[in-house]
């Protein structure tokens, strides 16, 4: 036993860019409680998918909920519940648990807002050249994909890049980029076009 798990451990350290260790059961089994089975999305608690959602996106993630540059403002209440958890995680946990959510591989969400796609494409155009035209995002940009990500979560975080509950700290970087691109939606309709030509990409 001893043996193996030295064994386990050293290979661990040794096989570089090799992915982190299996996350421990009862702190998947929490994440899970919310986000829905692997990781899939929850809509009734407004938690979005995790699955297929890539690794590097969702570390940095874990880290603005922790530097509260999300999940701090006092009217972003679904943001306030997801904050405590990324607080109470050990920092060596992060890398593991983003590594096991971005390997699950669950069906695409089904649509659940309706708005109008053409409208939409017009003002993707401008989303595009961060998230890539088919949504399939750019890590070099730090853009996440948004194709194949619940719209009633994509919907909210826009919404919440509205009101300048989300990219509002200076430090966080991407957020601010991100906030500085919010402009051409001006209104609910335009947020409900958006995303029905987002949801389009996984047709
Ligand atoms: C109490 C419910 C709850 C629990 C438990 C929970 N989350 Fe969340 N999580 C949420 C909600 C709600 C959001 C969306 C917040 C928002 O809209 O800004 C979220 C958002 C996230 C995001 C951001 C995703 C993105 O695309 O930007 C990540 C990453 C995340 N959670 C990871 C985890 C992990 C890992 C665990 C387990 C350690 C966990 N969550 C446990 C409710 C929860
Ligand atoms: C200049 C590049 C850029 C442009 C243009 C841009 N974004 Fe983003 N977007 C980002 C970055 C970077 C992030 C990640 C922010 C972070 O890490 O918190 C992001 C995050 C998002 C998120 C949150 C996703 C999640 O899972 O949490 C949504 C939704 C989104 N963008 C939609 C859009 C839409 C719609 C448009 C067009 C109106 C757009 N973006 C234009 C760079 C951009």
């Amino acid at each position: 036993m001893f043996r193996a798990s030295l064994f386990l451990s050293l290979l661990m350290f040794t096989i570089p860019g090799q992915s982190a260790s299996q996350p421990p059961a009862e702190v998947l089994a929490d994440c899970i409680l919310c986000h829905g089975t692997d990781g899939r999305g929850n809509e009734p608690v407004a938690a979005p998918r995790l699955a297929g959602v890539e690794a590097w996106y969702l570390e940095r993630q874990l880290e603005a909920f922790r530097m509260g540059w999300r999940g701090s403002h006092p009217e972003d209440d679904q943001g306030r519940e997801m904050r405590p958890m990324a607080v109470m995680l050990d920092d060596d946990l992060l890398p593991s648990l983003a590594a096991w959510f971005a390997e699950q591989d669950t069906p695409d969400p089904s649509p659940t807002l309706t708005g109008r796609p053409a409208r939409g494409a017009q003002l993707y155009s401008l989303c595009a050249t961060c998230h890539g035209t088919k949504g399939e995002g750019n890590r070099s940009l730090g853009a996440p994909a948004l194709a194949g990500q619940n719209d009633w979560y994509l919907a909210r975080q826009l919404h919440l890049y509205r009101n300048q509950q989300r990219g509002h700290e200076r430090e966080d970087i991407y957020g601010q980029q991100m906030l500085a691109m919010i402009g051409p939606l001006v209104d609910d309709q335009a947020v409900l076009d958006v995303v029905a030509y987002i949801n389009t990409f996984t047709e």
